[in-house]
């Protein structure tokens, strides 16, 4: 499979065409960025990281039930996707507190809930993702109501998928963002990427941070921190 014209380049990743209109290819960048693009960077060895951690991801949740656009690992930084229409949501997950959760409500991080949290963020970088509800994206007319139903029902089974098997690995899933996209016949699937810069990863006995906010708040370790990830996942 070969790529055709790059079809858009976002932060960290490019989406290209190929001969097949019903296929893309994802490429993984290096680059980081974070607060919608003002601090910028690079995090050597990032691309390859995110690639293989997201088909590996995906490839455990289809198992689980859960459709995806993936389809194959093409090499260190490429995958093959099913091509879809992105529904202009970033679905968020949070088991602990952390993050702007922290910030907006003014509680300390690591506040453990009894029942998992979903958010919508609308993803539009001019007005900042700002947060909305479920009748906010339906008014906008960003989803239908039976598809907010599906992305809710598969965004809380992605979590206990995945809180279950970062357990497994002495990691403890705080939240996460979650993107889905729409099949040409209408069918939500999931789409975009689970990696470390799309969730809060904690060491489960040091309570070390092993994602992201390394890089967004200047904690040093960056790499070290991707590469320990992808050890405990592929164990290499
Ligand atoms: P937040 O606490 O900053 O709202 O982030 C919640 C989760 O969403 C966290 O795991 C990081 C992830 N996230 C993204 O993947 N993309 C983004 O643009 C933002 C703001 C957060």
């Amino acid at each position: 499979m070969n790529k055709l014209e790059q079809l858009y380049e976002g932060k960290a990743k490019k989406v290209f065409a190929t001969d097949d209109p019903n296929l893309c290819i994802v490429s993984y960048k290096d680059d980081a960025t974070a607060f919608n693009g003002q601090k910028k960077g690079t995090i050597l060895g990032k691309g390859a990281i995110n690639n293989r951690l997201t088909n590996y991801f995906m490839k455990l949740l289809e198992e689980k039930g859960i459709p995806t656009h993936f389809v194959e690992e093409l090499n260190d930084t490429d995958a093959v996707v099913k091509k879809v229409q992105i529904v202009p949501l970033e679905v968020i997950i949070r088991n602990i507190s952390a993050g702007s959760f922290a910030q907006r409500f003014g509680v300390e991080e690591g506040i453990v809930f009894e029942q998992p949290t979903i958010e919508f963020s609308y993803k539009c970088d001019e007005l900042n993702d700002p947060l909305m509800n479920a009748y906010h994206a339906i008014a906008l007319k960003l989803a239908t109501p039976e598809e907010i139903d599906t992305i809710k029902k598969y965004a809380f089974a992605v979590n206990e998928a995945l809180k279950e098997f970062w357990k497994s690995v002495g990691v403890t899933l705080v939240d996460f963002k979650l993107e889905f996209g729409r099949l040409p016949d209408g069918t939500i699937i999931l789409a975009d990427e689970i990696s470390p810069d799309t969730a809060r990863l904690w060491d489960s006995k040091t309570g070390e941070k092993l994602d992201k906010d390394r890089f967004r708040r200047d904690l040093g370790g960056v790499e070290d921190a991707y590469k320990e990830v992808l050890r405990r996942v592929l164990g290499q």
